[in-house]
């Protein structure tokens, strides 16, 4: 039967009891009090009220800082890789070394955060925080797609060489069993041996891949930027090293979070073994280092990496609350830290910033 606009309308339906929440719905609602990073009891879809403000500070400044890789242009770098005399063989060799760990290694960490960390994670301003992280792992995984794109790399050896490059394959061997434990779909939080397997996961992911694997690599492909060459790479690289900067900033704060919520994770066998890892990560980073730079190159050299990434792993270490593991070591590339230093990071931000807004190139100078 057809309808007929000029029926009476139905009754309409009785108005609800009332517009406003009953005392049990309002006795319900979250109180930031209640929030935990893990294992929390609250509704993860309501991001307020916040209880966790540094993580959506570092939202705010992670919007704030974004940028695409064709922003950048690659003329000057596809005109001196392409000159024969233009780059020594040891200087293209750290680029494909570097484009090699690189290619894979954001698509690792996007994975990791999207599959594996955000399901553990019941704080919705760190969820949130997370959501930005993942997308900035899709841009750095553009970015270095665009690189070896401009380029005309051979994309099969680059994009395969975390299988076939020895230096790059082990650091991956040894992150991918600290992934693949939180990505298991069968695993879930609240039991001490599972968030500690959270909790170990969370750091090997923040202080030694993000922290600590992407050290050699960044301060290589900044040298050459330094000396004014691959000066396009250089600048996606310092973007992406202002974005890991903050993911690092942002795991850290995670993890000493978890910790003061979760005191009983701490023990002191837990501790030892984060020590053992953060020795292996060092030895891993050194070995890719020593594999990069088999001589001198760019006023580099291997031996000098060796005390930059005890410097390092003495800050991360510090920075979660464990003893410096190898005391006295000094920064051999102060210059780095100045990219780097979070006490310059907000400088650092607004001067991204003004440079976005108008277009213009960073200044190696
Ligand atoms: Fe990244
Ligand atoms: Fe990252």
């Amino acid at each position: 039967m057809a309808l007929s606009w000029d029926d009476e309308p139905a009754a309409a339906p009785a108005p609800a009891a009332t517009a406003e929440a009953s005392a049990a719905d309002v006795a319900k609602r979250v109180n930031a009090d209640d929030k935990r990073i893990i294992n929390a009891k609250t509704d993860v879809n309501q991001l307020v009220p916040f209880k966790y403000k540094w993580a959506w500070d570092k939202y705010l400044a992670g919007c704030a800082n974004h940028w695409m890789p064709q922003e950048v242009n690659m003329q000057r770098d596809i005109e001196l890789w392409k000159n024969p005399n233009g780059l020594t063989e040891d200087e293209r060799r750290i680029v494909k070394r570097n484009l090699g760990f690189f290619v894979t290694a954001d698509s690792l960490a996007a994975n990791n955060i999207v599959l594996g960390t955000y399901r553990h994670i019941t704080a919705p301003e760190c969820r949130q925080y997370l959501l930005r992280q993942a997308f900035e792992e899709a841009i750095h995984t553009h970015a270095y797609q665009y690189i070896v794109e401009s380029l005309g790399l051979d994309e099969k050896e680059i994009f395969n060489a975390y299988n076939e490059i020895p230096s790059i394959r082990d650091k991956d061997q040894f992150l991918i069993p600290f992934i693949e434990v939180i990505n298991d779909p069968t695993f879930h939080t609240g039991t001490l041996e599972n968030d500690q397997k959270l909790l170990r996961s969370i750091i090997v992911f923040a202080c030694l891949m993000e922290g600590l694997f992407f050290y050699v690599g960044f301060t290589q492909i900044l040298a050459l930027g330094r000396q004014n060459k691959m000066t396009g790479a250089a600048e996606q690289y310092q973007y992406i090293l202002r974005d890991e900067s903050m993911h690092c900033n942002f795991g850290i704060d995670l993890i000493n979070t978890i910790k003061m919520e979760n005191p009983q994770l701490w023990t002191p066998a837990f501790r030892d073994e984060i020590k053992e890892l953060f020795l292996k990560a060092v030895d891993l980073e050194y070995r890719y280092a020593e594999d990069t730079m088999p001589r001198g190159v760019l006023g580099l050299n291997a031996a000098m990496f060796k005390g930059y990434l005890r410097f390092i792993a003495n800050r991360r270490a510090v920075q979660i609350g464990l003893d410096p593991l190898f005391p006295n070591e000094e920064n051999p590339f102060p210059w780095m830290s100045e990219m780097i230093d979070l006490k310059k990071e907000r400088n650092f931000f607004e001067t991204r910033v003004t440079e976005y807004q108008t277009g213009g190139a960073l200044n190696w100078d």
